[in-house]
């Protein structure tokens, strides 16, 4: 059976072309290149940065932050994040408004160190997160804790949520910024709302440009997803988004207790247990072109035969195990190994789509164990077919 693709492609077309009319120019984007390697953090948490240009805008960015509504988009360890004063609601708001962002989506307040969570939350660590806390941070993991009534926290940073994500980030300028800013930074991935996140300032500048007034650009963001979000305040704890720290990770390094880790219910299991984490339900990572999941490779050969697919410009997106041979289109490696493939994915996607507009682009699955988990949730919130 022939499937026609045309209406799809006119949809896709329009939605490129109304994505960029939508976009109402209120700043002129300033990017600013930052050095991450000039800045140094000693035993006490004193910082340093060697880079005058470093040093003049960071203080800049975090003016911006602690004295202004105004948000900065900057490089974090996962992904760029778009950043605004947690305990401010005029600078929440501004995040939801530039990125498009539903408002019931709640917020990652970021910290520069793990006394801030008492300092700026009012709350003791519960003792379920502290070998995971001296394992994994800083870096790529988000801790639930609980929102206490009274604390200077902005409402619309957790949405109404009875508790609060919290990240302490590895990228020195992203724990540099929040340390000069000296107040917990909220920031979601710095993407207009459902598109891939972005791992290099100039995705940022693409999909934001007239809509903030900086971004700090420290280069790529090196894990390439976002990070893994754990509440340890249900019984049993519950990874609810599956990111930069694995879940084998959490299970060897958590302690007694994140032995019986569970996976959150994902909003597609028909039940009506709630949803844990409101992101869930939101459609997320996916680029204008559509794309196809693939398990085996033979499989996109048959998929051709069936569709007609004349005038489209296409993709394959290899991992582990495909080829790409006599495929009648454009051939990218993600890499050979998990971390080289979650790194490459979103960028691959956006240069596909943005830059070499193509119209289907084919992505090579991969197994579900460590870093695969977290590439695989992302490749099946982007895809629209699987085969
Ligand atoms: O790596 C990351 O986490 C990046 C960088 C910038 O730090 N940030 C990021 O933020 O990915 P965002 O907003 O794109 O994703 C945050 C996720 C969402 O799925 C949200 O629903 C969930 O965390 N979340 C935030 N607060 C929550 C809460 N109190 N309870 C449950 N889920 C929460
Ligand atoms: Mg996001």
């Amino acid at each position: 059976m022939i499937k026609h693709f045309t209406l799809t492609l006119k949809k896709a077309y329009r939605h490129r072309a109304m994505s960029n009319k939508t976009q109402s120019s209120t700043f002129q984007t300033k990017v600013c290149k930052v050095d991450p390697t000039s800045i140094h953090f000693d035993g006490k948490d004193q910082l340093t940065i060697s880079d005058t240009q470093t040093e003049t805008y960071l203080e800049e960015a975090a003016q911006l932050l602690s004295t202004t509504s105004n948000v900065v988009a900057f490089p974090t360890e996962t992904v760029y994040g778009l950043g605004g004063n947690s305990f401010n609601d005029e600078s929440i708001k501004n995040i939801y408004k530039a990125k498009n962002r539903p408002s019931d989506n709640p917020l990652i307040s970021h910290i520069s160190t793990p006394s801030q969570i008492l300092e700026f939350f009012d709350v003791e660590i519960p003792e379920i997160y502290k070998p995971l806390i001296s394992n994994f941070w800083p870096g790529p993991l988000t801790i639930l804790i609980p929102n206490v009534p009274g604390s200077k926290l902005s409402q619309y940073t957790t949405a109404g949520q009875d508790t609060v994500a919290v990240r302490l980030p590895s990228h020195p300028i992203a724990r540099a910024l929040i340390h000069l800013a000296n107040c917990p930074i909220a920031a979601p991935s710095a993407n207009a709302s459902t598109r891939p996140s972005p791992t290099l300032a100039s995705h940022v500048f693409h999909d934001l440009q007239g809509r903030i007034p900086m971004i700090l650009d420290g280069d790529g963001a090196k894990v390439g997803v976002e990070s893994t979000v754990v509440d340890g305040l249900s019984s049993p704890p519950m990874l609810l988004r599956p990111g930069g720290v694995s879940l084998e990770q959490i299970r060897e390094f958590g302690g007694e207790l994140w032995k019986d880790v569970v996976i959150a219910k994902k909003l597609s299991d028909d039940s009506l247990e709630p949803v844990k984490t409101p992101g869930m339900k939101y459609k997320h990572y996916s680029p204008t072109a559509k794309v196809v999941l693939v398990k085996n490779e033979d499989s996109i050969g048959e998929y051709l035969k069936e569709h007609e697919l004349t005038d489209s410009k296409l993709a394959l997106l290899t991992c582990e195990n495909f080829k790409g041979e006599g495929f009648k289109g454009i051939v990218q490696s993600l890499g050979n190994t998990k971390p080289e493939i979650s790194a490459n994915l979103f960028k691959a996607l956006r240069h596909l789509d943005e830059e070499l507009s193509v119209d289907l682009i084919f992505i090579e699955e991969v197994g579900l164990s460590d870093e695969g988990l977290a590439i695989m949730n992302r490749l099946q919130k982007a895809a629209s077919e699987n085969i």
